[in-house]
């Protein structure tokens, strides 16, 4: 049986959000410039976007440019930002025929002006897509995320209708980027690194966390899949108990 016929179709995550890292120090190892990395990086971004699709994932998120990825040198800043548009267009037919729908996350506005164009024309022509749901983190950060959200609310409060008790967590998280996707089931993390990076913080309340030595260049379907059945051999509780769990 291979690995994907081991996957229980009855228990999928419905949302999985992954943290791309280890571009860098796979190119290095190799004896290459770190936007190698990034570049051989597109590859796994393409086996997980097919494979998360074969196995019905209904959401995928993927971190691909953090606000504090500015902080990196412009050369790579740039260089990233260049296969971001190179993919997207060589991408577009093939979403379209995996029926794939692409959102973004994050502060989009602050993306050079021919990213945000393309960007724009791919969620248009997707947007009638019914297949996975793609979201790209670009510009994103967590914490970002969340004051805006708050700044957004304390506008709305100085509305005279405006009732302090009306805040509770759905209310809130319809101020978020994610307003409308379901918290993510699974977060995985490449490269051996055990942090979450300012990545989906008011999410992952409850998100199974799934870390993995393999670099990010290096992950294909079957990686995805290795994570997706530690997934279903978990238990999710949810703050109850084992037993009332099985009394359901
Ligand atoms: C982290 O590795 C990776 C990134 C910051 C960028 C991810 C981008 C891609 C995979 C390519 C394009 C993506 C799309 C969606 C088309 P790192 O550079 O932090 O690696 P390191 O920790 O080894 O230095």
């Amino acid at each position: 049986m291979n690995l994907k016929e081991k996957i229980d179709r009855t228990k999928m995550p419905r949302h999985i959000a992954i943290i791309m890292d280890g571009n860098g120090r796979w190119a290095q190892k190799k004896g290459n410039q770190r936007i190698f990395g990034h570049k051989n990086g597109v590859k796994a971004v393409q086996e997980v976007v097919e494979g998360a699709g074969e196995v019905g994932v209904e959401y995928l998120t993927l971190y691909a440019f953090s606000t504090e990825n500015w902080g990196r040198p412009k050369l790579e800043i740039d260089a990233l930002m260049t296969l971001l548009v190179s993919t997207i267009n060589s991408e577009t037919e093939t979403l379209l025929k995996n029926n794939v729908r692409l959102l973004t996350i994050g502060n989009t506005s602050g993306l050079p002006n021919n990213v945000q164009q393309n960007l724009k024309e791919i969620i248009e022509k997707t947007s009638k897509n019914t297949g996975l749901t793609l979201i790209l983190a670009l510009n994103y950060s967590a914490r970002w995320e969340i004051l805006n959200a708050v700044k957004t609310i304390v506008t709305d409060s100085k509305k005279s209708t405006f009732n302090i008790d009306d805040i509770d967590s759905e209310y809130f998280e319809k101020h978020l980027n994610t307003s409308g996707i379901p918290d993510p089931d699974l977060l995985i993390r490449t490269s051996g690194e055990y942090r979450i990076s300012n990545f989906l913080v008011w999410q992952i309340a409850y998100t199974e966390l799934y870390f993995t030595q393999v670099l990010w260049p290096d992950f294909r379907k079957n990686d995805l899949f290795d994570a997706i059945i530690d997934f279903q051999n978990r238990e999710r509780r949810f703050g109850k108990t084992s037993d009332q769990l099985k009394d359901r």
